[in-house]
């Protein structure tokens, strides 16, 4: 692995300069405070940081340059030292050395310091023979969590959903969910090569599929001419961002339950939704049969997401995750991070949430763009720029200000908060925007 570059550290009358060795040390010892949402904190700090790669860009504050404030003397610098060094660590990118403010999804978060240390001594076993202790930890965990019997680690949320219709259904069934679902837009058409089953989409509002609706396609009984509904697949929070209410769910349940038709959810970011609703997540995951979720957006992790459900249906996604080829061996070292994921990254995603909201107002202040405000629920923000923006020229400058955003999609675009965005990340890509606007 390339050494990330050295770091200086800049107060007012002094410079110190910490090398690759202690910098790891320091990471190692202050572990997840920044990461438990005290970046802002960092707003305040007396210094000024720069590392040297950044220093060879064109622009000097290429994102890891902060303004110094007020300077106080050294006794304040050096018990903020080590806080500063975690930052730049960890907005550092390991591998260009380029500090980018990457808001394109919660997809490209990095893993902490303390996920890296974790999988450096992750105790591991092999899995397929179900003995890698961290494996058995985090799937203990997360069943917990979830409120589920047990739970199964996967690689990924499509191979979770996947793997949830795999095992709930038979061939030609009917598998009922949202037309805008991550299950029917962007995964394939998986369903239909694994399981052989067709998809019976319902009109989304915004993410919330009507319970009156999903009633009405419901198809159990013997008429043979008919495919038996095998499932319902609800996503929340929805990938727009939006989360659907307790009482959606609750009333979904009940219909499911009435015609013996199990739910899934696709729970990629189930955490955010029950952090925007003020609520346990299993007050969510009750309503549904089984649950996906993602260790590795929002929460971090670099792969993997969880399948829980109850302990029959887990032996089965079990043998059928192994017939899928995703039986791992010494999968501990990747176990690992998600066991931080979900006993720490869980309990910061409201400063992500308010980070948006954060964003979501200071675009709105920009003349002529319009910002969906009701639709920011968790860490989205979803917003039309006026017309004759020119957009390769925004993106160009996103890109001299190391600021990675995708393009306008159906007319809006799509930012999105993570552990590594605070909010001066975001005054930068304001300004950014603001100047494209300003032409
Ligand atoms: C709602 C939703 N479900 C499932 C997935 C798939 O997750 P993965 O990329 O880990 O396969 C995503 C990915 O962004 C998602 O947004």
């Amino acid at each position: 692995m390339a050494a990330p570059p050295t770091i200086g550290l800049f107060a007012a009358d002094t410079l110190a300069v910490a090398k690759t060795a202690a910098m790891h040390e320091a990471i190692a010892r202050r572990r997840m405070e920044l990461y438990m949402g005290r970046s802002s904190d960092l707003g305040a700090q007396t210094l000024c940081l720069y590392t040297y790669a950044a220093r060879r860009r064109s622009d000097a504050v290429s994102g890891l340059c902060r303004t110094p404030r007020k300077q106080t003397r050294s006794a304040r610098h050096s018990r903020r030292f080590h806080h500063v060094l975690e930052w730049a660590q960890a907005s550092t990118s390991a591998s260009s050395g380029m500090p980018w403010i990457d808001l394109r999804s919660d997809t490209v978060t990095q893993p902490t310091p303390a996920m890296r240390q974790a999988m450096a001594t992750a105790e591991v076993g092999d899995d397929v023979y179900q003995d890698d202790p961290t494996v058995i930890q985090l799937e203990r965990l997360a069943a917990d969590m979830l409120g589920k019997e047990d739970a199964l680690f996967v690689p990924t949320g499509v191979f979770g959903n996947q793997l949830a219709v795999f095992t709930h259904c038979r061939r030609g069934d009917e598998v009922i969910a949202g037309d805008d679902s991550h299950l029917v837009w962007h995964e394939n058409g998986a369903a239909a090569v694994i399981s052989g089953v067709q998809l019976r989409t319902i009109a989304s509002r915004q993410g919330l599929l009507e319970p009156s609706e999903i009633a009405s396609r419901i198809r159990v009984g013997e008429d043979i001419h008919i495919p038996r509904t095998g499932l319902i697949c609800l996503e929340n929070a929805h990938g727009n961002g939006r989360v659907i209410p307790l009482a959606t769910m609750e009333a979904t349940a009940a219909i499911a339950r009435e015609h013996g038709v199990p739910i899934h959810l696709d729970g990629a970011r189930v955490f955010n939704a029950a952090t925007y609703l003020g609520c346990d997540v299993k007050a969510i995951t009750q309503h549904v049969d089984t649950v996906m979720c993602c260790l590795s957006k929002g929460l971090a992790a670099p792969v993997g997401s969880i399948l829980a459900g109850p302990a029959a249906f887990i032996k089965r996604a079990r043998y059928n995750r192994k017939l899928l080829g995703g039986g791992w061996r010494q999968a501990g070292v990747i176990a690992a991070p998600g066991i931080l994921a979900l006993t720490e990254m869980t309990q910061r995603l409201d400063v992500d949430h308010d980070n948006a909201t954060y964003l979501a107002q200071q675009l709105a202040e920009v003349p002529g763009i319009e910002v969906d405000m009701e639709d920011v629920h968790i860490n989205m923000v979803w917003f039309a720029l006026p017309d004759g923006v020119d957009m390769p020229r925004l993106m160009q400058a996103f890109e001299a200000a190391g600021i990675r955003a995708n393009g306008a999609y159906g007319g809006k675009m799509r930012l999105v908060t993570h552990w590594q965005i605070d909010r001066e990340a975001i005054d930068r890509t304001v300004s950014v925007i603001r100047s494209a606007v300003a032409g």
